[in-house]
């Protein structure tokens, strides 16, 4: 008979360190993984459309109990959980909170993660994760992937807006997945936030990095753009700053022109969660409502963009859409982020804990309790 024992992991910061999470050229290949498993459809999303990013908690914009958090932009709490196929088969849930104020207020990072996995037959927990790094990591390797599918390949310069961490995982990504990038430059609202930036990415990429004062000029002529800006801030990239055969990469809230849109290549991370964000947004309270991406839907519901042109990265990567990497037409990339791909960088880690002995074993019990 089997044991009924369990034992599941414990993964803190420095193991996560151990186990490779910083291996960004890895998790790129992971996330590629990744959007073919969501090309081919071999996964589950939460919500009753399986394909909901996940849920989060609406904090009130003006809490009538003492001691609830305010609603606002980046203050929130979330809960994303899914299932992946392929090599990985198992569940996992993402569970996290934000708050814009906490590097200020708090010395924390403004987000902080905590991931766990289970075994997709049996529900036994495998591992418990810290997240952030994880987190961050996937999130720039999937802008390194959309640069390795859409990128024109003589891409040589990078503009960044915002120079935060997920700024900071994307440019490594890009830069790993771009040979051919000579030449970074990034604007920040904060300048020593620039400044910081500067020294790390010149260091540890060995790559030119130069700083700018206007948004625009991190925008105009780049080969590639990418922003990843916080707050309630949304900034706007005019049609005119964008070159010809340039890839727009977003892992943060930007808006774009109309004209842009029913021009480039318009690439999501995974269409059917996009769609899904505008089911669950009409349900929010009309002051209330975010949709992300609402002017692209507005778009192809008036039929000026066709569905049937928009193809998303699992579907490229999978092989079931492709775009002409050498073409003159811009491409639009946009990623909100799916549990998918934190599960399967995080099962990554798992293995690498247990054959590597990292992290410490926490018995949930020796006989379940029976009734
Ligand atoms: N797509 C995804 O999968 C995904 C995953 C994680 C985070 N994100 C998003 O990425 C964004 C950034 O995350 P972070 O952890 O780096 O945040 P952060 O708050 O740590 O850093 C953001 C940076 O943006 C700068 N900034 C704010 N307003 C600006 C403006 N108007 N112009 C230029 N710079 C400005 C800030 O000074 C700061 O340096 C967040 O909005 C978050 O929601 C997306």
């Amino acid at each position: 008979m089997s044991s009924s024992r369990l034992v599941m992991k414990f993964l803190s910061q420095q193991d996560m360190i151990a186990a490779g999470v910083t291996d960004m050229e890895r998790c790129i290949d992971t996330m590629d993984e990744v959007f073919t498993l969501l090309g081919k459809g071999d996964y589950v999303m939460g919500g009753s459309t399986r394909n909901s990013h996940g849920q989060r908690i609406w904090f009130p914009k003006e809490p009538k109990f003492e001691g609830m958090p305010k609603g606002g932009p980046d203050q929130r709490f979330m809960s994303l959980p899914g299932y992946l196929g392929g090599r990985f088969k198992v569940c996992g849930n993402k569970w996290y909170g934000s708050n814009v104020n906490n590097p200020q207020k708090h010395g924390l990072p403004r987000s902080i993660l905590t991931m766990t996995l289970n075994d997709a037959e049996t529900a036994s927990p495998l591992a418990v994760m810290e997240a952030n790094i994880l987190s961050g990591m996937r999130t720039g390797a999937v802008v390194g992937l959309s640069a390795r599918y859409l990128a024109r390949e003589d891409s040589e310069t990078l503009g960044v807006i915002a120079a935060g961490p997920i700024s900071k995982f994307s440019t490594s990504a890009i830069v790993k997945a771009v040979p051919s990038l000579k030449k970074v430059t990034v604007f920040d609202i904060n300048k020593e936030a620039s400044r910081i930036f500067c020294e790390e990415m010149g260091e540890q990429l060995n790559i030119d990095v130069t700083i700018v004062n206007r948004f625009e000029d991190a925008v105009i002529g780049q080969d590639i753009i990418t922003s990843a800006i916080s707050g309630d801030h949304t900034p706007l990239f005019k049609d005119e700053w964008l070159k010809e055969g340039s890839l727009l990469t977003l892992p943060g809230r930007a808006n774009v022109e109309k004209n842009y849109l029913k021009e480039a290549y318009v690439v999501p991370d995974g269409w059917e969660m996009q769609k899904t964000y505008k089911i669950e947004g009409l349900m929010l309270p009309e002051d209330e409502r975010t949709i992300p991406h609402i002017q692209l839907h507005s778009l192809v519901d008036s039929g000026e963009i066709r569905e049937s042109d928009i193809n998303d990265l699992g579907k490229i990567a999978a092989g079931l859409a492709t775009i002409d990497k050498a073409s003159d037409k811009r491409r639009y990339f946009i990623s909100n982020g799916m549990i998918l791909q934190d599960i399967g960088w995080a099962m990554v880690m798992y293995e690498n804990a247990v054959e590597k002995g990292l992290g410490q074993d926490l018995v949930m019990w020796e006989q379940p309790y029976r009734v």
